[in-house]
């Protein structure tokens, strides 16, 4: 098996100080940077937009690991791309045309991925297979960090592993991820898991991580 990739979200990060911030994650140890983008309409809060990505992608020697929380992403899906993302997730419930918006982050030869909300069956992402190549399983409602893992998604990561068995399809896990509930979501196969408060709330965000692909 190999190690779980740890994506720490900028949405615990000093924003006063951002590319302080996205040096630390390169340094800590981290493997990529989960950019969450919301836009007050798909879910309960207003982060960043393109612009905020292409400053990133300045910056960051790790991938960028973007996670559209927008309604009808085909419509910035282009400007995303361009500006540097590395992989690109939405909620195909938002979108009036995911496949399409799945095909244009592949033409771009970027990695697809489709995030499912909590009471999002694992089943949706059957009609995506072959298509995606991750699957960014949400552990709470989208909208903020710091909040408490939803127990029932346990069961969506075993389910999501099931699903893309024999195929290169990764899961990820998003939201209330902590050194408690991390070790069991490795014993289910979890290949990637978004840390924001976990990580960048931590005294010692080198230690975080460390713990986070050990226990
Ligand atoms: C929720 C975001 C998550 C969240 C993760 O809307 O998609 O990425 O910020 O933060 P933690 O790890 O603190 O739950
Ligand atoms: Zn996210």
């Amino acid at each position: 098996m190999t190690e779980i990739k740890i994506s720490p979200s900028l949405l615990s990060a000093d924003w006063m100080n951002i590319g302080d911030e996205v040096d630390k994650i390169f340094e800590i140890g981290a493997d990529m940077i989960h950019c969450d983008v919301i836009d007050g309409i798909f879910a309960p809060n207003i982060t960043f937009g393109m612009p905020m990505i292409s400053a990133l992608r300045g910056r960051s020697k790790l991938p960028l690991d973007v996670h559209l929380m927008i309604v009808e992403p085909e419509r910035y899906i282009d400007r995303f791309i361009s500006v540097g993302s590395d992989t690109i997730a939405f909620h195909p419930e938002a979108s009036k045309d995911p496949h399409g918006v799945i095909a244009a982050i592949k033409r771009a030869g970027i990695k697809a991925g489709i995030a499912l909300n909590p009471d999002i069956d694992v089943e949706t992402a059957r009609e995506f297979i072959g298509e995606i190549d991750y699957i960014l399983l949400m552990g709470v409602f989208p909208g903020f960090g710091g909040q408490k893992f939803i127990p029932y998604v346990m069961d969506k990561i075993s389910a999501a592993k099931a699903l893309v068995a024999g195929i290169d399809v990764y899961i990820e896990l998003d939201g209330g991820v902590t050194v408690d509930n991390i070790g069991e979501m490795k014993a289910r196969g979890l290949d990637a898991a978004v840390a924001g408060n976990a990580v960048l709330a931590a005294d010692n965000p080198k230690e975080a991580v460390k713990l986070l692909k050990s226990c």
